[in-house]
């Protein structure tokens, strides 16, 4: 995998994708491939349900997908297609509605490792001040911690490594999972979540070896050629392998004309273009 060797120091990372440029779908498929992840400058006048439809459809990934947290009765209010995230104090969802950051993480805490394949994040404005979209090459560094220590990988493998619970107040539901595994193809995927929804379970795998593998992967974050910050103008659109890389957020300031307005939706399917 591509991935793996990818070094997010190279200037190109920064670079955006015109859509809908005729080469656009290639290009952004290949530089998901590459990296983990492409940003697509859409024309910020266009409404953002078209825009995101366009690019879902250019890159063929069909529908939205519904995480398994928000198919229950209490979480019922954030099961649509297109997710807002924008403060919002009279909403209790602790990633969508408030300017705090947001540590490491995959998005669909119940879903199963590598269920949802791509999340896109089209920016209809941006934060007064702050808000970048932080960006982990989880799998990179997990592919030196299984040159440097076996026994840290294989425990990162098993399947009870990573307990992961809604923090929503409504609901209390929660999910075991491995932090890396196999697909079906013999590729590497994540889940790779280092916040407050989570349980590592230390007693998995050869002793000593999740702890040890947390702390690399802890250090691995804050090294720049696995760690990116995206900062999105209004019309911008974040494609990224949810199965591939981990994500979190920068706090944020708005100011309240304007405030910051993400929209996000998820996909089962990586991008292959139309
Ligand atoms: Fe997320």
């Amino acid at each position: 995998m591509q991935q793996l060797h990818t070094d997010f120091r190279d200037p190109q990372c920064g670079g955006r994708i015109a859509f809908p440029d005729r080469d656009a779908p290639a290009a952004l498929t290949r530089a998901t491939e590459e990296r983990g992840f492409a940003v697509a400058a859409l024309a910020p006048s266009q409404p953002p349900d078209d825009a995101l439809a366009a690019v879902a459809a250019a890159l063929g990934l069909g529908t939205p997908y519904i995480p398994a947290l928000y198919r229950y009765p209490e979480t019922r209010a954030y099961s649509a297609a297109y997710s807002h995230i924008r403060s919002d104090p009279g909403d209790r969802h602790p990633g969508f509605s408030t300017t705090a950051g947001q540590a490491w993480h995959v998005d669909g805490l119940l879903d199963e490792i590598g269920t949802i394949k791509t999340t896109i994040l089209y920016c209809v404005r941006a934060a007064h001040r702050g808000g970048d979209t932080l960006l982990f090459n989880s799998l990179a560094a997990f592919a030196e911690l299984r040159a440097l220590d076996p026994d840290a990988a294989l425990a990162m493998q098993s399947p009870k490594a990573l307990n992961r619970r809604s923090t929503i107040p409504a609901i209390g539901v929660d999910a075991d999972g491995p932090v890396f595994a196999r697909d079906s193809f013999g590729a590497w995927t994540t889940r790779y979540t280092d916040n407050d929804t989570c349980t590592w379970n230390f007693a998995e795998g050869p002793p000593g070896g999740l702890r040890r593998g947390l702390e690399f992967l802890r250090a691995a974050a804050r090294e720049p050629r696995y760690r990116l910050a995206v900062s999105l103008r209004p019309g911008e659109a974040l494609i990224f392998r949810n199965d591939r890389l981990s994500h979190g957020r920068q706090p944020y300031e708005d100011t309240p004309a304007a405030p910051r307005h993400l929209i996000r939706a998820l996909y089962a399917d990586g991008p292959t273009p139309q």
